[in-house]
């Protein structure tokens, strides 16, 4: 064999797209996607997505050195020199699809191809897709020599991947020269331009910036052509993907390589994620009306679609009907809704009747679940997503127009359920949850943190878990109970958004870091999805003693159900959700963290929703812009470790007055306003201003009422101000400041300087102006 020298480069190959391959839907897929993006700017920059479904490698590995020579003036082309050279292309990020050759060789012999998402498991064997340890490699063959192409059998799809193996098996001293190696992407097929995003994330931290997108590029990869679905019935070796998934052109699964199949309980972080994201809601239905068109007589959904098909899970039969509401909640799609009305109502009648517990709870009979231990009886987990699916269930019965008092019997069924798990599997003991209602001494990640999410417990027990949560925490993750040793991406998922519930984003954002962070800085990994999960020692070995066969390879990398700081990051740093469906009604609730910039923005049919803050000197701005017509409130952060008060909920909140937004006016200080006084109103024609130091100021409600003085401290992150003189005195003699809520006040004298003058003119020119349009 000659050994010829190795490049070793890393070259880019970027530039040598055809205009032709530049945009284009999958096959012959009816385009019905986006051709633009709803939102543009410098964020654009963190889309992992290619501009053209034809992608060609980003780079050889230098690490692994062959004979093969690579060519670095010629992208994506290597020579091959004899029997069992071997080149590695990496992609630089997640890719999948169907792969194309063009090559020449000197006589006859084979190309093997072989994939890998991981860098751990790059060789002559691809990763393992299908659970029978390590798929092998798909050959093309050639008889003779001369100028070759060879196209992947569609079967053979290959859905995720990040790096490609070629090697050359000949008995002779054949050379094979490499002319062409491309991609022909197979996801999100309805798409012809796959960086058209509906909605966006920018933040002062580009770690975050990087997860967001890793987890809507992962959505993307995991929206699906509906005739790609994994095939495992059967197969002796290697992988099939050519199973039927479900209707339409477009459907989403749980991950890129595997499953390729529907599966509702990953929906439940993934559905909220691709929305607040890419804004794809047509495969989410028809991933839905698989589920409708394969219910059981009894009323049961299967745990996945077909072609895998697996059944017997009560959570995942309520993940179908949790997904019905989010897909309504985002679509207003009322026709799916009305159509599958009669199999929703036997969903919650097959789930409902398993209520035979007298103490009011579930009775689990349909074991199988997320992958956790223990399942079944009264399993607390599963007391917690009944009680969602209840609330949710109540939401639908009024969208639907149910006339039979379906939403009322819902939500008080919901009520008494919220009860009896405060009852029976609440452990005072600890103060969490335990596993079920009978004593254990298992306290589990997912139903904990669903109990804050769902809203199951007061603001003293959601406290008390939150922090209870800390406790399975290791420096690269959250380390499951309910499995041990796992880091769980999907459950972290949940605990992100509860810890952001109880108003702790230093604790939400240290664990996206931390976790999300490790994955994505992990240069073994894709560097551009989120997955499935992994081991607290740092290896990719997720669930190997729980059904994956020890077989690290077969952890999927790019798994939508992990990809909760995608929506997480939208709904709680920024703070925008919808409240009602399409966002008629919407709230703004941003948590500063430690992060002194971040914005979103997000689509309905209804229009454009973006949010933004701003931190400046001694407060942050706050800019909005949403659909006319639609209201909405507005919630600030309130910080209580201080002996400052919790600013009243509703009084930051308010309607906007239809027809004004969006409009560049909607831009708003959200700084702490007191009102002028009479006197001072009249002069400047202006009602209220931000309070600042050195204002004087009449305190006109509550204990200290009537009294006057000169503001000293404004904590404008703690919405309270200090005034001089007004103070209580502690029992060392000492006195301290008593705070006083800047709502309290009126201001009587303005401390004056130039920014101050300038915001007046401002002010007074605004609300001048307005009057005029509404006269
Ligand atoms: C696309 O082509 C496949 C065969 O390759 C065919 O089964 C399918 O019906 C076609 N779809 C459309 C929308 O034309
Ligand atoms: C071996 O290589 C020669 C040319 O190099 C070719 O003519 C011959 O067909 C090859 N033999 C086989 C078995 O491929
Ligand atoms: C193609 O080549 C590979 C590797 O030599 C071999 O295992 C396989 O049987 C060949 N397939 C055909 C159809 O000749
Ligand atoms: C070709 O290389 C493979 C390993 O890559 C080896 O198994 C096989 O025996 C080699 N064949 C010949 C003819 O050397
Ligand atoms: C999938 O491919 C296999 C192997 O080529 C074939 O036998 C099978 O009929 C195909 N299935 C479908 C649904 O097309
Ligand atoms: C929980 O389930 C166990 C096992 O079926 C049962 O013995 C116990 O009574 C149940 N507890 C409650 C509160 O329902
Ligand atoms: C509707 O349901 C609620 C809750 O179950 C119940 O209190 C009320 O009586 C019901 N109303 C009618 C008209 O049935
Ligand atoms: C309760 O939970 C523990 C911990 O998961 C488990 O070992 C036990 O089997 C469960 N008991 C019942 C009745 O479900
Ligand atoms: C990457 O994988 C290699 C080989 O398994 C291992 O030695 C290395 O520690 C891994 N790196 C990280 C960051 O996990
Ligand atoms: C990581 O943990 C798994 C499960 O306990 C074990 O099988 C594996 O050997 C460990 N790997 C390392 C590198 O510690
Ligand atoms: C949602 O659809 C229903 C039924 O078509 C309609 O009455 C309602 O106004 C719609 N809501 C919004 C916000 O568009
Ligand atoms: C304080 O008193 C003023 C004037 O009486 C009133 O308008 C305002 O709503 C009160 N604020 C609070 C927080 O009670």
């Amino acid at each position: 064999m000659v050994r010829i020298h190795w490049s070793g480069l890393l070259v880019s190959f970027c530039s040598l797209l055809s205009l032709s391959e530049a945009e284009s839907c999958w096959r012959n897929t009816t385009c019905s996607g986006p051709t633009t993006s709803a939102f543009s700017g410098v964020w654009d920059k963190n889309i992992y997505a290619p501009t053209s479904r034809t992608v060609r490698p980003a780079s050889t590995l230098s690490e692994l050195k062959t004979n093969a020579i690579t060519y670095s003036a010629k992208p994506a082309t290597a020579s091959l020199h004899g029997n069992g050279s071997l080149v590695v292309f990496d992609f630089g990020k997640e890719v999948g699809g169907i792969v194309h050759l063009d090559y020449t060789s000197t006589g006859s012999g084979a190309l093997g191809l072989a994939f890998s998402e991981a860098k751990n498991w790059i060789g002559e064997w691809s990763d393992s897709s299908n659970s029978l340890w390590h798929d092998g490699a798909l050959y093309a063959n050639f008889s003779s020599s001369g100028t070759h192409t060879y196209d992947m059998p569609d079967q053979f799809l290959r859905g995720g991947f990040r790096y490609l193996t070629i090697f050359l098996v000949t008995d002779n001293s054949t050379n094979v020269d490499l002319k062409d190696i491309s991609v022909e992407l197979d996801f999100q097929p309805t798409w012809s331009n796959l960086r058209a995003y509906q909605g966006y994330f920018h933040c002062s931290d580009e770690l975050l910036n990087r997860i967001w997108y890793s987890g809507a590029y992962t959505l993307q990869t995991n929206e699906v052509p509906v005739n790609t679905g994994r095939i495992t019935s059967g197969l002796k070796s290697g992988w099939l993907n050519n199973g039927t998934l479900g209707p339409g052109d477009t459907i989403i699964v749980d991950g890129a390589k595997r499953d390729r199949a529907v599966w509702p309980g990953d929906m439940g972080i993934a559905v909220p994620s691709a929305f607040v994201s890419l804004g794809d809601l047509d495969s989410v239905k028809n991933a839905l009306q698989i589920m409708y068109n394969t219910q059981a007589s009894t009323g049961a959904f299967a745990e996945s679609g077909p072609p895998l098909s697996q059944t017997g899970s009560d959570t995942y039969h309520m993940w179908s009907m949790i997904g019905t509401y989010n897909y309504v909640l985002y679509t207003n799609d009322t026709e799916f809704l009305q159509q599958n009305w009669n199999g929703y109502l036997a969903a919650m009648n097959y789930i409902y009747g398993k209520v035979t517990y007298s103490s009011g709870l579930l009775d689990v009979t349909g074991i199988r679940d997320w992958a956790r231990w223990q399942q079944g009886y009264n399993n607390t987990e599963a007391q917690m997503i009944l009680y969602r699916t209840l609330q949710t269930g109540s939401s639908l019965a009024t969208w639907v127009g149910d006339t039979t008092n379906l939403s009322s019997t819902w939500t008080s069924r919901a009520a008494a359920l919220k009860t009896a798990i405060n009852t029976y599997c609440w452990d005072e003991s600890y103060g969490a949850f335990k596993d079920n209602a009978t004593d254990t001494t298992l306290h589990p990640q997912d139903a904990n943190s669903m109990a804050i999410l769902f809203g199951v417990v007061d603001s003293d027990r959601a406290a008390g878990i939150s922090e209870k949560l800390l406790k399975n925490w290791t420096p690269i993750g959250a380390v499951a109970p309910e499995l041990p040793e796992n880091i769980a991406s999907f459950i972290s998922s949940f605990e992100i958004q509860s810890h952001f519930e109880v108003q702790r984003p230093d604790r939400a954002l240290d664990l996206i870091r931390r976790s999300w962070g490790w994955y994505i800085n992990n240069p073994n990994g894709t560097e551009s999805t989120v997955i499935e999960g992994y081991l607290q020692n740092g290896t990719f070995g997720y669930r190997g003693s729980r059904g994956y066969y020890y077989d690290t390879s077969y952890v999927s990398h790019a798994h939508g159900w992990s990809s909760g700081p995608t929506s997480a990051l939208t709904n709680y740093i920024v703070g925008l959700t919808v409240t009602s469906r399409l966002g008629e009604t919407w709230s703004i609730a941003p948590q500063f963290g430690d992060l002194t910039h971040a914005e979103a923005g997000f689509t309905t049919s209804l229009g454009k929703f973006q949010a933004s803050w701003v931190k400046n000197g001694n407060g942050y701005t706050l800019k909005f812009s949403v659909p006319k017509g639609t209201s909405g409130s507005l919630t600030l952060p309130s910080l209580r470790q201080d002996g400052c008060p919790q600013h009243r909920p509703g009084f930051f909140s308010f309607q906007e007055p239809q027809g004004l937004l969006p409009a560049p006016s909607s831009e708003r200080r959200v700084l702490m306003s007191a009102p002028l006084s009479a006197e001072l109103r009249a002069k400047y024609g202006v009602r209220s201003i931000p309070i600042r130091k050195d204002d004087e100021v009449t305190i006109v409600n509550g204990s200290n009422k009537g009294r006057e003085g000169r503001i000293t401290t404004v904590y404008r992150l703690k919405f309270c101000v200090h005034v001089e003189r007004v103070v209580r005195d502690k029992s060392n003699g000492q006195s301290v400041p008593i705070p006083i809520h800047p709502s309290n006040v009126v201001i009587s004298k303005l401390k004056l300087d130039k920014d101050r003058e300038e915001i007046l003119a401002r002010k007074a020119k605004g609300r001048e102006a307005r009057k005029n349009k509404s006269a």
